[in-house]
């Protein structure tokens, strides 16, 4: 997402901690937020938010947890979060990567990657968010028999993505290379708006984690 440095953005996410998450405050478990009985969805990378506030509206009994590494992208989604005045979506300004580690074993009931950036040069792989590493983290974070819901526009990185969800065995659970939004629990991304109005066809698919998912032999 190319958003331009923007103070202001920078500045509201500095001084607004409402819906805001530091990984201090993460890590000294001052948020009820990770040990709630509502069922905990995870966004990384949510740009300017547009999906996770809508899902979250539509689905009040269950918290949103979105992490976006940019800080100007975290200071426009923070404040239409605060603007919506929903209590169930927390975001944190922080790579997800350098979260995992810190995150306990199986406490996310469901990953949303958005419109990942696809970053088609195989120099940058690693920073895929389906690249083994990040899968590795997923597994860790992910319950049992609960899926990763991927939506992109771009075919090389849905195939990349397919291959390296096989190759870790989980199983596929929907594909759909022409999605048009008619899934309950989904809503449109700002990405997704963009691609459905130039007739660009979304790609979807919904892998599980099962007790065969292997993340050693990737
Ligand atoms: C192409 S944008 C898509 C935004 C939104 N999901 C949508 O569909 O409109 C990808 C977003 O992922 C964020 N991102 C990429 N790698 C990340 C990571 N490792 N941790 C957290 N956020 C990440 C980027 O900063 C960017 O805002």
């Amino acid at each position: 997402m190319r958003v331009k440095y923007n103070q202001k953005d920078i500045d509201y996410l500095n001084e607004n901690n409402k819906n805001k998450l530091s990984f201090e405050d993460f890590l000294d478990k001052k948020s009820s937020f990770f040990d709630s009985n509502k069922e905990l969805f995870l966004e990384i990378g949510p740009g300017k938010g547009k999906f996770i506030i809508d899902l979250a509206s539509k689905n009040l009994d269950k918290n949103f947890l979105v992490v976006e590494l940019n800080k100007t992208i975290s200071g426009v989604a923070l404040r239409k979060i605060d603007e919506s005045k929903l209590s169930n979506i927390k975001l944190m300004c922080i790579d997800f990567y350098k979260l995992s580690d810190s995150l306990k074993e199986g406490i996310f009931d469901g990953i949303f990657l958005n419109f990942s950036d696809p970053w088609p040069k195989k120099r940058h792989t690693k920073r895929r968010l389906t690249s083994p590493n990040f899968l590795k983290a997923y597994n860790k974070v992910l319950k049992m028999n609960k899926y990763i819901y991927l939506k992109t526009d771009n075919e090389g990185f849905f195939d990349y993505s397919l291959e390296q969800f096989l190759n870790a065995k989980f199983k596929l659970n929907y594909l759909n290379r022409d999605y048009k939004e008619d899934f309950d629990f989904d809503a449109l991304t700002e990405y997704e708006e963009k691609f459905l109005s130039k007739g660009v066809k979304i790609k979807k698919m919904i892998v599980e984690k099962t007790e065969e998912t292997n993340c050693e032999i990737i």
